[in-house]
């Protein structure tokens, strides 16, 4: 899969076979098991390129995001930054990673220590990573403060989480995530929990930043309707595995995936006199991902499944547009 990629022909990220397993609690003589929350992963992220994943809730998306920030372990496969290895890195070589990708999480307060000051929270990067210089840091904070729009600064300074809206804590969540300039931002869900009034504004606000400091995004989801507002690539994962990406607009307009297919024809319509075209994904539940189906995870629920072939074999990513990979043997 092409992406943009630097001098040395790199990526920004690649993900490679990522696996990322749970192990269950083993009670007694019983057997131990795993959820499968990542089960074979592999993408590259280009220099600035904003990429959407979507996928309904527990498919692993969180899962991927933690893994590819180095905060859950792979089982198997591995995260490279820059041609660097995830899985070799020192401690002090992690904590410069984190520096390189800011993360952005779901609930903006429970991300906030509730002791600690804007000024504080915003300083802490600097501090881990050896800003020494009082002033700097001071210039710093300021500056981010003002990027995410939290002006006059000086109100927001001492303020602690508390005492701020959802959408302010964000906009705070969102500066910790930039003060350090980093080349990637994975941001987890990052308005669900939000007031619908403030969402718009707070994708806007990334969208801004992503375009103004040439940031790379993974912005996860599992609302369609937003992805178009900074996304130029859609990954759509189903029980642990990525099954179709493509740039937005062929996605949309052209979902090959019948999974996708289902997820398009599930978004609502912002119009309510059309409120009645509301479909549903197609009946059954996600499957297990501690026993999964064998061969295509979807074929249980998949109105096309071909007996003999879909339930025994998994696909393989065919690539029946340019640049459109879509692991479903319809493309075979
Ligand atoms: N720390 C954990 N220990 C055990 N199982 C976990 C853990 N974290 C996630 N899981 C399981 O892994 C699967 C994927 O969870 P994950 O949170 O990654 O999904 P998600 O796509 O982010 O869902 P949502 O849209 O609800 O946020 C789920 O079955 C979940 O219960
Ligand atoms: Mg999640």
């Amino acid at each position: 899969m092409s992406a943009i990629v630097n001098s040395n022909n790199q990526p920004l990220l690649s993900v490679q076979n990522l696996h990322t397993w749970f192990e269950l609690r083993k009670w007694g003589f019983g057997r131990a098991g795993y959820v499968r929350a990542v089960d074979g992963v592999s993408f590259d992220l280009g220099y600035k390129e904003a990429v959407a994943f979507v996928g309904e809730s527990g498919c692993g998306k969180s899962t991927l995001a933690r893994t590819i920030l180095g905060l859950y372990r792979p089982t198997k496969g591995d995260v490279v930054f820059e041609g660097k290895r995830l899985s070799t890195f020192s401690s002090q070589e992690m904590r410069w990673y984190h520096s390189q990708v800011g993360y952005v999480q779901q609930d903006p307060y429970g991300a906030l220590p509730p002791f600690m000051n804007v000024q504080r929270i915003l300083e802490e990067p600097l501090l881990i990573n050896g800003v020494k210089d009082k002033a700097e840091r001071e210039r710093r904070v300021r500056e981010v403060l003002t990027e995410v729009k939290m002006t006059p600064v000086e109100d927001f300074l001492p303020k602690f989480p508390h005492m701020l809206s959802g959408g302010q804590q964000q906009r705070v969540v969102v500066a910790r995530s930039m003060i350090m300039r980093p080349k990637l931002i994975v941001a987890d869900e990052p308005v669900s929990m939000l007031d619908a009034s403030v969402r718009v504004e707070i994708l806007m606000l990334l969208r801004a930043l992503q375009e103004e400091h040439h940031l790379a995004v993974s912005y996860i989801t599992h609302d369609l309707s937003t992805v178009r507002y900074f996304s130029e690539r859609i990954m759509v994962m189903y029980a642990a595995k990525i099954v179709e990406t493509a740039p937005v607009n062929d996605l949309l307009r052209e979902p090959l995936h019948p999974y996708t297919q289902a997820l398009i024809t599930a978004i609502p319509d912002p119009d309510a006199n059309n409120a009645r075209t509301f479909k549903q994904v197609p009946p059954g539940e996600p499957p297990s991902l501690i026993n999964p189906p064998p061969g295509c995870r979807f074929h249980p629920r998949c109105p096309h499944v071909i007996k003999g072939l879909c339930d025994v074999q998994v696909p393989p990513p065919f690539e029946p547009r340019p640049k459109h990979f879509v692991e479903c043997w319809l493309f075979k």
